[in-house]
């Protein structure tokens, strides 16, 4: 391996690790929980539905010939399979417009690299669904805005192309969510819609401020507990909307994971109660619950093997989130799958290609991580001889294992691609 491609090998395996060391399962769990309490004020929710996809990273196919230099860069990536962009985005666009839910929540990292072109070209497929009347509701990620390193690859080079500030993605994306909002934040792209007369979808954006991105602001944080109290006042349920976490759903999270501020944001989510958060970012399927039993569902990336999106039900007292794959056609269900698999095997051979068992040892990592990306811990199956090898290994995986191991034990529940809450 070269020196380059250990360090990448590292960071990604450091990032996967850091997601893991202070998890507890606690996902496909029903929440009966103290909201009883807070909310018999409120009236019953009328069934809703909201679908959401995070971190799409959509790309023109205007800005790529799929040379050798995207080949190369998609190849050493961190698992999306960007090889099927334009039809995953299509078919997830079909299916919204067929499902009709109540709003579609777009939670950041819309675009692969930031270029205008790829803001526009998806901000164009996403009229279809708000021409069938379903309200789109976006939100900046930190792969949005002034990117320095948006680019058009063609062959093996790339040259750099434009990217969009804060003010051109409010015109790109103002009939998704910003020309409709009830109140609008002036320092950031934050703002309040209404999905119905007692449900508000907050979404909370820390990506705007040049040089600050992933910095929740105390202006922002003054426009957020406005909202709130108003909220509150009026009776209506708050769902909030991040692209980073607002919670830690690891110990190591807060180098990139969260934002800095994500304390304050969920003191105050806690004191108004907030119904729960939907973020993204982490390209892994995850549920947290804080430690006074707020819920985070962070949502795996649309373009990262299974493909999820979240499709969420509110009905009466009782929300249901799932997790669906995204894809229907089997050939590119397998690709993408294979793609993220291979992408682990290929680093994990790396670390034990001089052993006799190498192809066994590297096939139990990929298998592992792809159902931990999937959020299904709960499907791995494990092998104590080839968890003694890899021990033996001088490398971040047996830490990774063991982590995932003892996430298992403390919870019972390890499917986070499931949550219910009733109140
Ligand atoms: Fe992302």
């Amino acid at each position: 391996m070269n020196r380059k491609s250990l360090i990448y090998t590292i960071i990604i395996i450091a990032s996967i690790i850091s997601i893991l060391l202070v998890c507890f399962g606690i996902g496909g769990k029903t929440s009966d929980s103290s909201k009883v309490e807070q909310y018999k004020e409120y009236s019953d929710l009328d069934n809703i539905s909201i679908w959401l996809a995070t971190d799409i990273h959509y790309i023109d196919p205007n800005l790529t010939d799929g040379g050798e230099y995207y080949q190369r860069m998609v190849e050493s990536g961190d698992g999306k399979y960007m090889y099927g962009c334009e039809e995953i985005t299509d078919e997830f666009i079909s299916q919204v417009i067929e499902a009709h839910p109540s709003a579609l929540i777009l939670s950041g990292d819309i675009t692969f690299n930031g270029a205008r072109d790829s803001h526009i070209a998806l901000a164009n497929k996403l009229k279809a669904i708000s021409d069938a009347g379903i309200p789109v509701i976006a939100l900046p990620g930190n792969h949005d805005l002034t990117v320095g390193r948006a680019a058009k690859f063609s062959g093996d080079s790339y040259e750099l192309v434009d990217s969009i500030d804060a003010s051109e993605f409010l015109d790109i994306y103002s009939d998704y969510g910003f020309s409709n909002a009830v109140a609008r934040d002036d320092t950031s792209l934050s703002y309040v819609t209404e999905i119905a007369p007692n449900l508000r979808v907050l979404v909370v954006d820390v990506n705007t401020v040049p040089g600050m991105s992933g910095i929740l602001t105390n202006s922002t944080l003054d426009f957020v507990e406005e909202q709130l109290k108003q909220a509150k006042e009026d009776k209506a349920y708050v769902i909030g909307v991040t692209h980073q976490t607002l919670l830690e759903h690891s110990e190591l999270t807060s180098q990139g994971m969260t934002f800095i501020n994500n304390d304050k944001l969920l003191d105050l989510y806690e004191k108004y109660d907030v119904l729960m958060n939907l973020s993204g970012h982490m390209h892994i399927q995850h549920i947290k619950e804080s430690n006074d039993g707020f819920v985070e569902i962070a949502t795996g990336a649309l373009m990262t093997a299974p493909n999820y999106h979240g499709e969420i039900s509110l009905n009466g007292r009782r929300m249901t989130y799932k997790a669906v794959p995204t894809i229907t056609d089997e050939k590119l269900s397998v690709a993408a799958e294979g793609f993220l698999w291979t992408n682990a095997y290929r680093q994990a051979m790396e670390l034990v290609e001089t052993q006799d068992n190498s192809a066994d040892l590297a096939g139990y990592f990929a298998d592992f991580n792809v159902n931990y990306i999937a959020g299904r811990p709960d499907l791995i199956q494990w092998d104590s001889e080839l968890n003694k090898q890899w021990e033996e290994t001088d490398s971040f995986v047996p830490v990774y294992f063991q982590v995932v191991a003892d996430e298992m034990e403390a919870s019972k529940q390890q499917n986070f691609s499931e949550y219910t809450i009733k109140w």
